[in-house]
This record gives C-alpha cells, sequence and structure tokens, in this order.
C-alpha cells in the first residue's frame, strides 16, 4: 500500500503558552502535517529542526497579526488546524477580582485585552485565508468560567467576562463564516484545568486526577478537534467534547 505524503499545515497563536506549545508538539509528531507553525512574543528558534514547529514571533500589532497570518496563508497548501491558545488570569500587579470593589480598570483591560481582543483580531486576520482551506477546523481557547448559564460562584469578574465577550465574538463569527467561508469549523474550547503557569497559584481546590498535563490536553483538543466537520454552527465544548452552556 502506497503511504499517502503529508500535506496539510497547522498554527499554533500563543504557541510558547503551556497549551499552545503542548499542542504544537504534539502535531509535529502528527504524520498528516508537513508543517506546524508556532507564533508567540519570544524569539524564534533560530535551528529549528525537522520535527520541531516553525517559529514566528509576534508583537500583535495589528500589522503584524496580518503579516503573519499573510505569511502562513501563502505558504500553506492546506491550512487546516488552528488553535488560538492566547489568555491571563493573573500579572505582577493583578490577578481575578473576588468582589466588586477589587475591580481596577488597568487590569481589567489586560485581561480583556489579552483573553478576547487579541484572538479576535487574530481570526479576523485569518478570515480571508480560511476562505480558501476547505475544512479548517479553528479551536480558540475559552474556558468554562466564561459560561453565562454555568456561574453560579461569581467572581474574577474580568477573565470571566472577557471569555464571555470572546465567546459571543466567536458566535457571530461562526455567523458571518457560515456565510463567506462555509469550510470552516470554529469551536470555543475549555481546557479543564490545566497544570500551566496560568493555573499555577490555583491549582491547590482541584480535585485528585482533575489536574490535566498540557500533554493530555493537547491529545485532547486535537481529538475533538478531528470529530467536529464544519456544520455552520460554532461549538463550546470542553476537553472531553462535552457541550457547555453558553
Ligand atoms: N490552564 C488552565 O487551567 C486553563 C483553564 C481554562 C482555560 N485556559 C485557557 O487556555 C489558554 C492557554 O492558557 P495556558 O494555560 O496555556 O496559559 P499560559 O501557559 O500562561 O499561556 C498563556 C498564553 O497567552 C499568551 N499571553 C499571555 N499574556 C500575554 C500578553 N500580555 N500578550 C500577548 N500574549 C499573551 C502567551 O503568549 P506567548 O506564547 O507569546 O508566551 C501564551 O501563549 C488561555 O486562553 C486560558 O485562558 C486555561
Amino acid at each position: 500500500m502506497t503511504q499517502r505524503s503529508p500535506r496539510e499545515q497547522a498554527l499554533v497563536i500563543g504557541g510558547r503558552g503551556g497549551i499552545g506549545r503542548a499542542v504544537a508538539k504534539y502535531w509535529c509528531e502528527d504524520p498528516r502535517f508537513d508543517a506546524v507553525w508556532e507564533v508567540s512574543r519570544h524569539a524564534p528558534n533560530k535551528d529549528s529542526q525537522s520535527g520541531q514547529p516553525r517559529s514566528l514571533q509576534t508583537d500583535h500589532s495589528e500589522k503584524d497579526i496580518e503579516e503573519v497570518c499573510r505569511e502562513v496563508v501563502e505558504e500553506s497548501s492546506r491550512l487546516s488546524r488552528v488553535v488560538i491558545a492566547l489568555g491571563t488570569l493573573h500579572g505582577a500587579d493583578y490577578g481575578p477580582e473576588k468582589s466588586l470593589d477589587a475591580l481596577r480598570r488597568a487590569a481589567m483591560e489586560e485581561v480583556y485585552r489579552v483573553n478576547c481582543v487579541l484572538p479576535m483580531l487574530w481570526l479576523s486576520a485569518l478570515a480571508p485565508g480560511l476562505r480558501k482551506n476547505p475544512d479548517c477546523r479553528v479551536a480558540v481557547l475559552s474556558a468554562r468560567v466564561g459560561s453565562i448559564g454555568d456561574n453560579g460562584l461569581g467572581g474574577w469578574y474580568s477573565y470571566r467576562s472577557a471569555k464571555a465577550a470572546l465567546n459571543m465574538g466567536l458566535k457571530s463569527a461562526s455567523i458571518e463564516l457560515a456565510r463567506r467561508a462555509k469550510g470552516v469549523k470554529l469551536i470555543a474550547f475549555h481546557p479543564g484545568t490545566v497544570d500551566t503557569a496560568l493555573s499555577e497559584p490555583f491549582q491547590r481546590g482541584v480535585p485528585e486526577g482533575k489536574l490535566f498535563t498540557a500533554d493530555f490536553v493537547a491529545e485532547r483538543l486535537s481529538g475533538v478537534l478531528d470529530e467536529h466537520n464544519a456544520n455552520g454552527q460554532i461549538s463550546y465544548l470542553d476537553w472531553a467534547g462535552k457541550p457547555i452552556p453558553w
């Protein structure tokens, strides 16, 4: 039997974060792909060898986002998988707010920017290229705490509302893409609680067996994307492939 040569490409935006890095690594070992791009703020790997992602650096300015997307689309014969894995929950001078009186403008703006504005700008710049790539499946890292229906605990104002805003942006994008890029599947993805820098300060209360490795989640994310053809609708799914209420 003749072996099919690889002819698909994958793109991971936020490729040096815990989850993004694991996804790029997972796809580098997947024989379907002959190129995997990872985009991050960090300097590209100079001596990137075969079997490793091709690194592209970005400052996330609109001009740069457009240039990176143009380069990836031009160099791709068939871009079939995209993951946008950008997010922040805490930084040097901010963290998830427990009460209304903890809200600060600068922290809110930063959390909105990284969790919602940047992923939507990347999707916007990628959209023209997605139209040329049939059956391209795009996962954007959201979170269960972005679900309005599921919010029984409150708190985490900036992160929850930034992810809810992201979900709404993705929902609108799916309606537009269903008309203008029929072959694209969008998934708002909740990875579970994953052992990365983002969750590190909040891992103490996680029940045993519920703190996932990034490698496990990369495999799940890839599997969930494989299971979903473009059907003109967005899905909001967790790591097990189960739907989350909006
Ligand atoms: N870990 C969890 O338990 C968990 C749970 C639910 C949802 N999520 C979501 O999963 C996604 C990935 O998170 P992670 O766990 O892999 O976290 P992480 O290791 O902290 O990675 C964060 C990612 O966001 C990017 N980023 C952070 N701050 C940024 C800034 N100021 N400007 C531009 N980019 C910035 C990083 O970019 P670089 O690649 O350039 O470093 C990195 O790719 C996020 O959307 C997060 O909300 C995670």
